[in-house]
């Protein structure tokens, strides 16, 4: 056993001449949840896919269960639930028919499985309210319980907090958790909201124009995230100047026309003030920082930044 619920191999996604998905190792660990991050067009919803089965991989390998995923493959569904694109249910139908329609479809038989799904998520067994007279909150769990009504080890959820309000995307955070931690499921999530991932996700892929940048846990992001020394000063290029010919730094960066970074702590900052004051130069703060997640994923998203 590799401990990966899911693990891909240079896997590539092209339509015609664009590649959708480039060379992509994925790592997703069984029993985590797995955030994907990325914007607009990046390619998570084409990772899933394949990944599914619901479009063809152009090559590398996908690796599921420690089993080979090959195309045809029936056995796998069994185990793997998942909400990719908005469901087609009958508006005219309750939530509970509507499950029993997919139930009987997905050859689901376990007596309790639809109230089950429905608790899960938080919906009514026993309702009126007809699809059509869901809300969207009301609607994403309607998807969520069709995905897991089979009881999977493995759950793809594509941006499940689309279009939710601030209440319903915590509710929906919960849900996952919970899923998570109390259902032991493994959960491959995506999202192009880094805060979304970052206070869900145990390990987080980050997908840009198809590549993958960054794999990584959050815990070993925060161990990469640099420390600082950030000085607010007047006359910024005097200051840098001195910084580079007096103390001789040139791990340091410029903002704003105000702000300086060094990005040492090894540094007497007492002598770095009494020689700024020497040459009049006014320093207004001087401060210990930690580079933020999204200072991060600038940087490796090459400015472009997520989020
Ligand atoms: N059926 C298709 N035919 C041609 N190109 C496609 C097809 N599906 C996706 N693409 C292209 O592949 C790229 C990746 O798309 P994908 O839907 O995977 O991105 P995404 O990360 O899910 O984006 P979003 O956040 O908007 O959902 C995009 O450039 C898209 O236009
Ligand atoms: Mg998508």
């Amino acid at each position: 056993m590799s401990g990966y619920a899911i693990q891909t191999k240079q896997l590539t996604k092209r339509y015609d001449k664009q590649i959708a998905v480039n060379k992509v190792n994925l790592h997703v660990s069984a029993g985590k949840i797995y955030g994907l991050l990325g914007r607009n067009g990046a390619g998570k919803t084409t990772i899933m896919k394949m990944l599914m089965g619901l479009t063809e991989k152009t090559s590398g390998e996908i690796v599921i269960f420690d089993k080979m995923f090959r195309k045809g493959e029936r056995d796998i569904y069994s185990r793997i639930g998942c909400m990719i694109e908005a469901p087609a249910f009958y508006p005219n139908l309750t939530g509970t028919e509507n499950l029993r329609v997919m139930a009987k479809l997905r050859g689901v038989t376990r007596k309790d499985a639809i109230k089950k799904a429905l608790g899960t998520t938080g919906l009514p067994f026993n309702d009126n309210k007809t699809f059509s007279q869901y809300s969207l909150g009301m609607k994403q769990r309607l998807a969520i319980a069709n995905a897991i009504m089979h009881e999977p080890e493995l759950l793809f959820l594509d941006e499940p907090t689309n279009g939710l309000d601030a209440i319903g995307i915590a509710e929906m955070r919960k849900l996952i958790k919970e899923m998570s931690t109390i259902q032991g499921k493994t959960i491959l999530i995506s999202s192009h909201i880094l805060s979304e991932i970052a206070l869900l996700a145990d390990d987080i892929g980050v997908i840009h124009h198809g590549t993958l940048l960054e794999e990584s846990s959050f815990s070993d992001l925060e161990k990469k995230n640099r420390k600082y020394l950030l000085f607010q000063v007047s006359q910024i290029a005097k200051a840098s100047n001195i910084l580079e010919q007096k103390f001789g730094l040139t791990n340091y960066s410029v903002e704003d026309n105000q702000y300086i970074r060094i990005y040492s702590f090894d540094v007497d900052i007492a002598e770095i003030n009494r020689v700024f004051a020497l040459n009049d130069i006014a320093v207004s703060g001087i401060q210990t920082r930690t580079d933020s997640l999204e200072d991060y994923f600038k940087k490796i998203t090459g400015g472009a930044g997520i989020a």
